[in-house]
């Protein structure tokens, strides 16, 4: 996680910094900070959000048109001003922020003590900093440049880093290794941010750099070499994001905003995928491994969090229509457990951001286990996505609330089109409930409307559990991972515990915990297993539980059971789940919302994982 900019040009850098910093805060706000170059490097750091450190800066020289900033979560020492970045070396020689985790920082620091360098910090990073400048020190080494490269090859680790040398005060050096950074080309100028969007209102013409590379930046000139000091390969392209992608608009919070995007975001997704007769499914990204899937002895999908319950609903659709055995892992355990996987295996990766590290990590291992390798991720350009051998981009926008909403949306898209375009190939499916299908889910979008309109009776029945302490959501086949996921935006916006189960196993221990303070969100569809949901209601209600139910609208069976609703308009059970999750979404932001939480902001969470 963490979030770096920097910039190199005529402009007054210290906006640009400040503002790169406000996008970046996603990835991290446990402290931020900045320095200049402007004769000497001037460090301005503090604990918490980017307005604290703004708040704090009022009243010095932030002149200077080269400067890096860095917005911090914590991995190594607690989040207060010491262990803010930038960090700086014990002589001063250097300046750094960094992204990632050295990961042998221990022995390093140790190897520096002995020759008499004093730390100030718990951070991994001071120690890549000093690491940098007793290589500065030392005889025949010419250059700051040389410096960090020779420092990081000793570096066991993930690390984006830019560097700033009192001595080569013209220059910013960057690196990458595992931790995204991107180059912003303008005309005399250079930007270096963790994703595109610090950059994009002055330049769309970037560089995404490549693992192992290092990049020395000045006013007029762009190396790229490889930390060995060989000519690195890139590319520069276009980014596509536009600075109204970033606005929070009319809404009081991103994460709302996203939510009632999700009519736009899933039509976004699914444009163009769809032919025009809507008798087919095209994903262009797949379209030269079709072969492979077709013939695959097993699908495996990988994901975390939001993307995992994603990765659940594909099981249940890709084994019930293409009737191909499907795993779902989470890519934290996948990576380390010695699964068995060989050349007859599909991995599918499913993340929003397409950098987080234990799903990167997964792919890598399978791609060298001889696994077809395929991913599903929302920003273009992310290191998920240029890892793989074929993939389909969830066409969501930017997603900045940390709570992920309309992401979750797009990937079930994604996979819903994946999967029935799959049956069909096998023919498992006939050309008719293909069709159907499709036509199911063209409907989606509007019905997705329909059920926000239903907002303001969603935050009444948000105030009636507000004060509740522990909450519980079941749901059976397709919605169980909607009850997963309606648990975890719950649980991670208004840090009340909430638990999802798949309500058959209520009974073998979860129904202990009902009580007339439980709320029990009961997430149902008028599907095979209606009437055993209707049980799990009814053994809830015998123990004074207060059911909050998402049913189909006229489903009265239920509406005389439940103590509210949640009405969702009709559809397949096959794409149920696209429907019955965004009142889910909305009861856990107006819960947090009447609890003061900070929505898109929640505590000790980043947007983008990329530390184990
Ligand atoms: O970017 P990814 O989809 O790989 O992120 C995975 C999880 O970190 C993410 O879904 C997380 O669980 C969200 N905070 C959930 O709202």
């Amino acid at each position: 996680m963490c979030g770096i900019v920097g910039y190199i040009g005529d402009k007054n850098v210290y906006p640009i910094l400040i503002k790169g910093l406000q996008r970046l805060e996603y990835r991290g706000y446990d402290s931020a900070g900045v320095c200049i170059a402007n004769t000497g490097l001037k460090v301005y750091k503090q604990k918490g959000k980017v307005s604290e450190l703004e708040s704090f800066v009022a009243s010095k020289d932030v002149h200077g048109t080269i400067g890096i900033g860095h917005t911090r979560w914590a991995t190594h020492g607690e989040p207060n001003n010491t262990n803010a970045h930038p960090h700086t070396s014990m002589n001063g020689s250097f300046v750094l922020v960094h992204n990632g985790i050295i990961e042998n920082y221990a022995k390093l620091k140790n190897d520096l003590v002995q020759k008499g360098i004093v730390f100030q910090t718990d951070t991994d990073t001071e120690v890549l900093v000093n690491l940098i400048e007793y290589y500065y020190e030392q005889d025949g080494i010419d250059s700051a440049e040389m410096a960090v490269r020779i420092a990081l090859s000793k570096v066991v680790g993930a690390y984006g880093i830019v560097v700033l040398c009192r001595k080569e005060e013209n220059k910013m050096i960057a690196a990458r290794m595992g931790s995204p950074l991107v180059i912003g080309i303008g005309q005399g100028e250079y930007f270096l941010a963790s994703d595109a969007s610090p950059i994009i209102e002055y330049t769309d013409s970037v560089i995404y750099m490549n693992d192992g590379d290092v990049a020395i930046l000045e006013k007029h000139s762009l190396t790229l070499k490889t930390v060995e000091n060989s000519p690195a390969n890139f590319e520069v392209t276009k980014v596509d994001l536009s600075i109204g992608d970033l606005d929070k608009g009319d809404f009081e919070h991103y994460m709302l905003k996203e939510i009632f995007e999700q009519p736009k975001t899933i039509s976004d997704t699914y444009r163009g995928r769809i032919n025009p007769q809507k008798d087919d499914i095209v994903l262009g990204g797949l379209i030269d491994v079709w072969d492979k899937i077709v013939e695959a002895r097993r699908i495996i999908i990988i994901g975390c969090g939001t993307s995992w319950h994603a990765a659940l609903v594909a099981e249940y659709l890709i084994e019930e229509y293409a009737r191909v055995p499907v795993e779902v892992e989470y890519a934290s355990e996948f990576r380390y457990r010695k699964p068995i996987i060989d050349k007859g295996d599909i991995v599918i990766a499913i993340s929003q951001s397409g950098e987080t590290a234990d799903t990167l990590a997964a792919l890598k291992m399978a791609k060298q286990n001889g696994a077809l390798i395929l991913g599903i991720c929302n920003v273009v350009g992310s290191s998920i996505a240029r890892e793989t051998d074929g993939g389909v981009y969830t066409h969501a926008g930017t997603e900045i609330g940390v709570a992920s909403t309309k992401a979750f949306t797009a990937q079930v898209t994604v996979l819903t089109l994946f999967a029935f375009k799959l049956a069909r190939l096998k023919e498992n499916i006939d050309q008719e409930t293909y069709q159907l299908f499709i036509k199911e889910m063209l409907a989606i979008p509007d019905k997705v409307e329909s059920v926000l309109l239903a907002h303001p009776k969603i935050k009444e029945i948000a105030k009636k559990y507000k004060d509740s302490v522990n909450a519980l959501y079941l749901g059976r086949g397709y919605l169980f991972p909607v009850a997963l996921e309606g648990a975890l935006k719950l649980k991670e916006i208004s840090y009340i515990h909430a638990e999802g189960y798949a309500a058959g196993e209520m009974k073998h221990g979860p129904i202990a915990l009902v009580d007339d303070n439980l709320p029990v969100v009961v997430v149902s569809a008028k599907d095979n297993y209606y009437e055993k949901v209707v049980s799990n209601i009814q053994e809830v209600k015998a123990r004074k539980g207060n059911i909050i139910a998402v049913v189909t609208e006229g489903d009265n069976g239920l509406r005389n059971m439940a103590d509210d609703l949640f009405e969702i308009p009709e559809s397949h059970p096959a794409v149920a789940a696209l429907l019955t999750v965004v009142p889910l979404q909305l009861f856990a932001y107006y819960i947090a919302l009447m609890r003061g939480c900070d929505v898109d902001q929640p505590r000790n969470l980043a947007k983008s994982v990329t530390v184990e």
